[in-house]
Parts: structure tokens; sequence; C-alpha cells
């Protein structure tokens, strides 16, 4: 984690971190996957979207959300009058893991420090953790997601910039579990307001 620390930092634009990115052989999951996920929508939204890691779909087309969990997100965010447009979407992990297994501890310590410069060079005004492995990475806490969404948290950026962050349910585990879904719509209602509370 080290090295990525290092390129990071050195990184000073979007562009620079995407190509320092591209460059880092520190991750087995770079040798097994077919592209970079880097980033979709807009770097100058005031809402930024973490999730996990990509799967099948986003690693065939170099862009997160786009499988079926990205087409529930895109109504999730539609239920609050929001599109890709005015948000910023991103992974913990831009490489996707064999088979769609979990990332290790591992793989996310060597790949965290590229999530949080790139959250960091963003400077989103809000904060959004799709699912218990960006909560639990971003918001330096162990807690699981069930017990954590809902509730604002902060995350603090490598300079100690803090920004507010509401960790909610994933959109795979909406898709398996939809009863939860209703619990989701209520976080983004939450996000909406802080937007709007912060764009005054
Ligand atoms: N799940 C994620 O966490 N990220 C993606 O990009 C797609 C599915």
């Amino acid at each position: 984690a080290a090295l990525a620390r290092e390129l990071a930092g050195k990184a000073s634009t979007l562009a620079e971190l995407h190509e320092a990115m591209a460059s880092f052989d520190g991750c087995n999951l770079k040798f097994t996957a077919k592209n970079l996920v880097f980033a979709d929508g807009n770097p100058e939204a005031d809402l930024m979207l973490v999730g996990e890691a990509p799967g099948r779909d986003e690693d065939l087309e170099g862009l997160p959300f786009v499988g079926r969990s990205g087409q529930l997100l895109n109504r999730m965010l539609a239920a609050v009058g929001l599109d890709r447009n005015s948000a910023y979407i991103a992974n913990v992990i831009p490489w996707r893991p064999p088979g769609n297994r979990t990332p290790t501890p591992h793989e996310t310590e060597i790949c965290r420090p590229f999530i949080e410069r790139q959250i960091e060079l963003v400077n989103p005004k809000v904060l959004v953790n799709l699912g218990g492995p960006s909560a639990k990475t971003l918001l330096n806490t162990t807690e699981g997601i069930l017990r954590l969404r809902g509730n604002w948290r902060v995350h603090t950026t490598p300079s100690g910039t803090a920004i507010p962050a509401m960790p909610t349910l994933h959109p795979a585990y909406l898709l398996r579990t939809p009863a939860h879904k209703r619990l989701a719509w209520r976080d983004f209602i939450e996000v909406k307001m802080k937007l709007r509370s912060l764009q005054g």
C-alpha cells in the first residue's frame, strides 16, 4: 500500500490518478480483470457514490454500476430526482475480483489510497457508501451495514477534510432482498435533503 499511497498522492488531477492506477501493478486483481473500472458520472457533481468492486458487466465495459445493480441504482437516484449526471460514481476496488468474490482485506488495503485520493480530488459535498465494504473501508468503522445505514457519518480525506457520508444498502443486496428497498429509498431522501441544505 506504500507505493499506491505515493502514486495516489502525486496525482493532482483525476486524469493523473487514472493514469497512475492504470500503471500500478501492485494488486493481483489487475491481472485477472479485463479493464480498469475508474469512474462514471460527473466529476463536478456535489454527490459521490462509492461501491465495492466491479462485476462482470462493469469489467467488460470499464464502467462502474452498468449491470443489474447499476440499473437499480439508476432507479434509486431517479426516485429522488437525481441521475448519473448529478453524481460521480466509483468503487473501493477498481478491478473485478475473479468470479465476483469478495475482495480480501489485503486487496482492499492495497487499493484504498486510490479511492481516498479520488474522493479528495472530486471533493464532493456528500458521499454515499453503497454497502458494507465501502462503509467499512472509508468510514473507519467495523459496524455492520444494517446498523450503519440511515445515519450520517463522516469521511475524512487524507488531508483532513470532513465530508458527510451516508452508508446505505448495496443495490446487489436489494436485488436479493427487495423488502429492504424502502430503507435505501429513505437513505436517498436523506441524501437529497442534505444536498439541498448544502446548496442553499
Ligand atoms: N457492484 C459494485 O459494488 N460496483 C459496481 O460497479 C457494480 C456492482
